[in-house]
């Protein structure tokens, strides 16, 4: 714990009184009645035994709900088998629906669209799971996907869980070393590919990262499977890669799928944590998908039959896995895929998306929020967008501000807002409003979804009370909780269980306002939060410190208006770079070589806002930096007490160095 719950500010937030109930003509509709909470509160277990009879089919019913012995190590619906595909897919098909649009797939070259229905996806999916085994993929083995926002990247997952093979997707935005190390960690057999992805107007190229990534001696990797989505050229290594439909397009249409235990696994999917290796956090099969489908019943109110619905994250975050690929095609719905960015070819894409499809379900994050309203609100005047009756956000806390304009520029003033908190590690939705039930509050996550517990607590574990803040902790195992970290069973223990005594840290803190509802403010340990993105402080140090011309480094999140959090480094140069700088004349060119170099280690999203080259970090006695004087800095406020320094002139010598300067 390096710093202090981030709570102040919060004060003003605190006061905010207003509240949004919803319609009766909403709440008559609504998926979630206030029952559930009754039914939850009375028998927990119970409760849960009944969403998972309800949202999933099982080959073989469980025994038991939950087998708790081996804390923190969850066993959910003991017993039970199923079989995730045939769950999201094969069902839907069985039940008479297999007419229904799965996916409106948006390609972000305009007019350039697909529609597959949950048929033709059950045709596809059977295929990819046949093309698959061919490779050799079975049962235990991992699958990497590194894909663009294309419906073969969906496919691919639920081909995966068909054959019970654990996928890892990587977002298409890291470099060829995040993937490279993210491979050897889960020991993939496979990595599903395109030659690139169209974003900002231009085909953006993926496989090369891949062809970089696998070009170790060691690497675990038999095949490439090779989607063709822009045409344009790629390096081929034979006998290793494949193409997509040349594999998948010759492959058997029919694929009898075996049903797996409750708690075979499903994903890996990895994330920052507070050390410089990401972690693979593991989710198994049975109790995912049940919370997965059950919050997005009752929490986006999906109506399977009659909405549009569409969330707007890319599939390489946990959002995409359990609210575009699992939650959604479990309850059968239909969704919107888009895959481009918001502003191409215009600034009113998304709103013409949803004008054209009539999307009736929007599903975003605060950032994508904040950047709409600094473009302007004009924007989505043009475009009707009376379809949408259920707004989300998730990501990052939401500033009651661009909550009330995504109310009153998108929701017509009426539509209800689900602020939703949840984590990469919970795999699906924790707290928030239900939309028939809760009055909303602009700002506030409010509180736990019916079955979950959590409360927010001090320093010594005790809840605190109204009014206060401390950290978020969740006191009660849920279905779709990790199930751990991939390879390491003790790291799992070490960050989540070790805080606090038998309860599980989120990492995050948050308060309760007077009525108590939980404000999340945002992480409390060394995670960064840029554009609802999770990047480690220590990631990007090491980064920077790979540098052959940087000494050491320090990053810190610093507030931003539209990122949330932007990172700063704080870079101390080796002796000769330090006065080949000085020859060059602002070290400007080094600047941007260290940013280039971040986004080369892990990838453009991590690039740092701004590198400022000093002669020192400031440190304790102990040689701990002290990350909250160089926020100061990087906020421009004025610098905090530096009693504790071991030099306390180090100050000075920072922020003299930067007056005219920095990036
Ligand atoms: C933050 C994304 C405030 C939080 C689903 C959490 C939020 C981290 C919210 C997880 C929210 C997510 N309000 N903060 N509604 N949703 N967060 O793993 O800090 O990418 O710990 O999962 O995002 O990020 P992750």
């Amino acid at each position: 714990m390096s710093d202090p719950a981030p709570t102040e500010g919060l004060s003003t937030l605190l006061h905010e009184q207003r509240t949004f109930p919803p319609s009766a003509e909403f709440t008559a509709q609504a998926n979630g009645q206030a029952e559930l909470f009754e039914q939850a509160e009375a028998d927990r277990l119970g409760f849960w035994a009944d969403q998972a009879r309800r949202y999933v089919q099982w080959e073989q019913d469980f025994s038991e709900v939950l087998d708790w012995s081996d804390a923190p190590f969850a066993k959910w619906f003991v017993g039970g088998t199923l079989n995730a595909c045939v769950n999201a897919v094969d069902r839907h098909v069985e039940a008479g629906n297999g007419d229904r649009v799965a996916i409106h797939w948006v390609g972000e070259p305009e007019g350039d669209t697909r529609d597959i229905t949950y048929a033709e996806l059950h045709q596809e999916v059977q295929k990819a799971a046949n093309a698959l085994a061919d490779l050799g993929v079975g049962k235990g083995d991992t699958v990497a996907i590194y894909l663009p926002m294309i419906p073969e990247a969906a496919i691919a997952m639920l081909a995966c869980a068909r054959l019970g093979a654990p996928h890892s997707v990587v977002f298409g935005g890291f470099s060829a070393e995040a993937l490279h190390s993210r491979i050897d960690d889960a020991g993939s057999k496979v990595v599903i590919t395109s030659d690139g992805g169209y974003r900002r107007g231009k085909p953006s190229a993926l496989k090369p990262a891949v062809d970089a990534a696998l070009n170790h001696d060691d690497n675990p990797v038999e095949h490439v499977l090779v989607v063709q989505r822009t045409g344009q050229d790629v390096d081929w290594t034979e006998g290793r890669d494949v193409w997509w439909h040349d594999a998948v397009g010759q492959a058997a249409d029919t694929h009898e799928a075996e049903a797996f235990d409750a708690e075979h696994p499903l994903f890996i999917l990895y994330t920052s944590g507070t050390t410089g290796k990401p972690k693979g956090i593991m989710h198994t099969t049975g109790g995912y998908l049940v919370q997965t489908a059950f919050t997005n019943h009752v929490v986006h109110d999906v109506h399977p039959d009659s909405d549009v619905y569409w969330c707007t994250a890319d599939i390489g975050w946990v959002t995409g896995h359990s609210y575009i690929v699992y939650g959604p095609m479990t309850l059968g719905a239909t969704q919107v895929m888009y895959e481009g960015t918001p502003d191409t070819p215009h600034q009113g894409r998304f709103w013409e998306i949803v004008q054209d499809l009539k999307v009736t379900v929007l599903y975003t994050a605060p950032t994508a929020i904040r950047t709409f309203m600094k473009w302007g609100s004009d924007i989505p005047e043009k475009f009707d967008l009376s379809s949408l009756r259920v707004l989300g956000s998730v990501g990052e806390p939401i500033n009651p501000e661009a909550w009330m304009w995504y109310r009153e520029n998108i929701g017509g003033d009426s539509a209800p807002i689900v602020d939703t908190w949840w984590q990469t590690e919970t795999g699906a939705i924790m707290i928030s409003p239900l939309p028939g039930v809760t009055a909303a509050r602009p700002g506030s996550a409010m509180r736990p979804i019916p079955g979950i517990s959590a409360q927010v607590v001090d320093d010594m574990g005790e809840p605190v009370g109204n009014d206060s803040g401390g950290y978020l902790v969740l006191t009660e195992p849920w279905p779709s909780m990790l199930r751990g970290i991939w390879g390491d069973p003790q790291r799992y223990k070490d960050t989540y269980w070790s805080r606090f005594d038998g309860v599980y840290f989120a990492g995050d803190g948050a308060k309760l306002d007077e009525d108590g509802n939980i404000w999340v403010v945002g992480r409390v340990d060394d995670v960064m939060n840029v554009s609802g993105h999770r990047m480690s402080t220590s990631e990007i140090e090491s980064a920077l410190v790979s540098h052959p011309k940087v000494a050491e480094a320090a990053v810190v999140g610093a507030a931003d208006d539209t990122t949330g959090q932007a990172i700063c480094a704080f870079v101390i140069l080796r002796e000769d770079a330090v006065q080949e700088a000085d020859e060059e004349g602002e070290g400007q060119d080094l600047v941007a070589e260290l940013r280039n170099h971040v986004a080369k280690e892990i990838g453009p999203i991590a690039k740092p806002r701004q590198i400022m080259i000093v002669p020192e970090l400031p440190k304790t006695r102990s040689g701990k930096i002290m990350r909250r004087l160089l926020k100061d800095v990087a906020e421009n406020r004025t610098v905090g007490d530096v009693t504790t320094l071991a030099d306390s002139s180090v100050m000075d010598l920072i922020t003299q160095g930067l007056q005219g300067g920095g990036d």
